[in-house]
Parts: structure tokens; sequence; C-alpha cells
């Protein structure tokens, strides 16, 4: 049966279009069946492309995140998605806020796939350097392969 993942972070330009990226390598790698997107909690960058900084380091990676475009989380996702992962602790919390009563989604922070790291955050590099983006690349990486390895055990 195929799965459905939603990443979800506050812009959606620079965090979970990372996690989507590495998710769906991650995926494509372990041969999973799965409907894989992203979205902002927030509403400034609808329909913009990844920062700049963080397409540059997915690049370095190996991936071409340029293609993506930014959208809003909505409650119909709740619906849409098996499961939506929030990169950090204040995503997890709106997400909860505005979970309609018929959502079937399961929530979970990005970093809970990863042991030893659970309730932990992928800290924003909007407002940091490079190095920032260097940084939140290894912790999506780090998620993105323990939940795809989780989803290829069930
Ligand atoms: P993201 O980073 O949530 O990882 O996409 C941010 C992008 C934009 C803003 C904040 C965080 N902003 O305030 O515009």
């Amino acid at each position: 049966m195929r799965l459905s993942v939603l990443f979800v972070c506050l812009g959606n330009i620079c965090r979970s279009p990372l996690a989507e990226a590495a998710f769906r390598a991650e995926a494509e790698r372990l041969g999973l069946d799965v409907e894989i997107d992203s979205a902002g909690t927030g509403d400034w960058h609808i329909g913009h492309p990844p920062d700049r900084r963080a397409a540059a380091v997915a690049l370095r990676n190996g991936l071409d995140i340029s293609g993506l475009r930014a959208r809003q989380v909505s409650a119909e996702d709740f619906r849409r998605f098996d499961h939506i992962v929030a990169l950090d602790v204040q995503n997890l919390a709106d997400l909860a806020a505005m979970r309609p009563a018929d959502g079937k989604a399961e929530l979970s922070l990005l970093l809970d796939h990863v042991p030893g790291r659970e309730g932990e955050a992928v800290a924003d590099p909007y407002y940091g350097e490079d190095a920032h983006f260097d940084i939140a690349w290894t912790e999506v990486t780090a998620g993105a392969q323990g939940l795809a390895r989780r989803l290829a055990e069930r």
C-alpha cells in the first residue's frame, strides 16, 4: 500500500524542502512506495523557491531542490497524509493545534526517528550562516534515514 509523508517547518523554504529531498532519496534507495511533500506553517513564502542557501547545500550533496515551491499546510493535509513530520517543537505544537477531528495523520518530530535524539528540533538556519545549513542537512538526513528505515520495516 502506498504511504504518504508530509514534512513541515515554518517557512517551507529551508528545512522541510531539505527533509523532503533527503527522504525522497532514501525512500528511492530502499524501494519504498511513498508520496512525499513538504509545507510550512507560515504563509510568508507561499509560491517561493527554496532559500538559495538551502538549494546550495542540497546541491553540494547531490540533490536539486530548485524546482520546489513553498506552500502552507492545511487541515486537508491531515486527511491526505499518513505521516506529518515536524522539523521543530513549535511546528509540532502548531500542527497539533490545527488537527481536524477526522485527521488520520500520525504526527511526529523528524528527530524522533533518530535514536537518542527523540524530542529534539532541527534548528532554524534561516537567520544563520552557511554552516547552519550544513548542520540542518546532516540532521534532516539522519531523520530521513531513520524514518525511511522504520517505514520499510512495516
Ligand atoms: P524554514 O526557515 O522554516 O526552515 O523554511 C524559515 C524560513 C523563513 C522564515 C523563518 C524560517 N521567515 O521568518 O521568513
